[in-house]
């Protein structure tokens, strides 16, 4: 049982020109786990939290989250794109920090009704949409590396618009990594964007928006950047790198491949290095590359630096981004039959 306290004034503002992710909704989702058990599941007004200085969260960095979008369509009604498979990601990455699982029905019961709730915040127009961000951190008040007895598990949500304002500059990372073999690449938890940080910084002082991650073996392999999967559509065909336990199993990823393979395009998961980029760019062949990402949805990538040399990727009107996003955004707005039963509506 949710029990849900309104409040009282619906202040929905204007965040079109505002920074991704500072303007939080009128409510939230909380619930507590203790003894075993979740416990306590509410809606209230969005408001700060109070927490133990040694919550272990704090300290250990037991924390996971999950991030999705709910869209207005274009008859009105309000869409949550694939909770499936956004509750079945976050299963996993809790079970790789031995953190508890959510309830399936108390995930997708809290989602619709916040949702709901909040509904008055989904930007109506077309590059509008909800951002939701599930997420749960280690509570229990103990100073000691052990595994949490207790956990906060909550969503949020705020109205997003385009992440990034334009085509990206990337570049190929050969000295860090972001996630090693064995490790939490393909757990979405709080740790793997703290490390991140700092190559990431490094290139953006260089002029660089983000990195392209590599293998952290030999750094020939090509694996994600920053918050999305990577795609190319080289030689007639949409390639992207296969999930190889250091990368996140992207839901846009999932989708865009499903519909390029129905439009009939040639699709091919598979090991990519940045030495094959470089080379069909050095032919001057047509190389597109672009980011695949709730948050971003379709990015794409203007200019790729591999080793010393900045490359230009193939913007024309006609790539296959583009294609790709519009098709994906006609589903989501129910332009499109959602013959994979993506759309779960409110
Ligand atoms: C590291 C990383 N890779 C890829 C993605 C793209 O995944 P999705 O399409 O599910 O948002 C994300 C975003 O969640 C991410 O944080």
């Amino acid at each position: 049982m949710i029990t849900i306290t309104e409040k009282q004034q619906k202040q929905v503002t204007d965040t079109k020109s505002k920074p991704f992710g500072i303007t939080p909704t009128d409510h939230m989702f909380i619930a507590e786990y203790k003894d075993g058990q979740w416990a306590n599941s509410r809606i209230v007004p969005y408001e700060h939290l109070s927490i133990s200085p040694i919550a272990q969260a704090l300290h250990y960095g037991q924390t996971v989250f999950e991030g999705m979008k709910a869209f207005r369509m274009a008859d009105g009604r309000v869409n949550i794109f694939r909770p499936e498979k956004h509750y079945e990601r976050f299963c996993i990455s809790l079970d790789r920090m031995c953190m508890p699982p959510v309830p399936e029905t108390l995930f997708h019961e809290a989602l619709k009704q916040l949702v709901q709730l909040d509904a008055g915040w989904i930007p109506g127009d077309d590059e509008g949409s909800l951002y939701i961000r599930p997420f749960m951190f280690a509570s229990e008040e103990r100073l000691g590396v052990k595994i949490s007895d207790e956990y906060i598990f909550m969503i949020v949500c705020t109205p997003a618009y385009r992440y990034y304002a334009k085509p990206l500059k990337v570049k190929v990372e050969e000295q860090y990594s972001r996630a090693a073999f064995g490790g939490t690449g393909f757990a979405k938890c709080g740790g793997n964007y703290g490390g991140a940080y700092y190559p990431t910084r490094l290139a953006q002082q260089q002029g660089y928006d983000q990195v392209i991650w590599t293998d952290s073996r030999n750094h020939e392999f090509i694996e994600e950047s920053g918050t999305m999967n990577l795609m190319f559509f080289m030689d007639n065909v949409l390639v992207t790198p296969p999930l190889s336990g250091t990368t996140l199993d992207g839901v846009t990823r999932d989708s865009l491949l499903s519909i390029a393979k129905d439009m009939g395009m040639n699709v091919a998961v598979r090991p990519i290095t940045h030495r094959e980029i470089k080379d069909a760019l050095e032919q001057g062949k047509r190389v597109e590359a672009f980011g695949a990402g709730t948050a971003a949805v379709v990015a794409p990538i203007e200019v790729i630096r591999i080793g010393d040399k900045d490359y230009n990727c193939y913007m024309g009107d006609d790539a296959v981004a583009f294609t790709l996003k519009d098709a994906l955004d006609a589903i989501r707005k129910g332009v499109s039959p959602d013959k994979y039963n993506w759309n779960s509506i409110l």
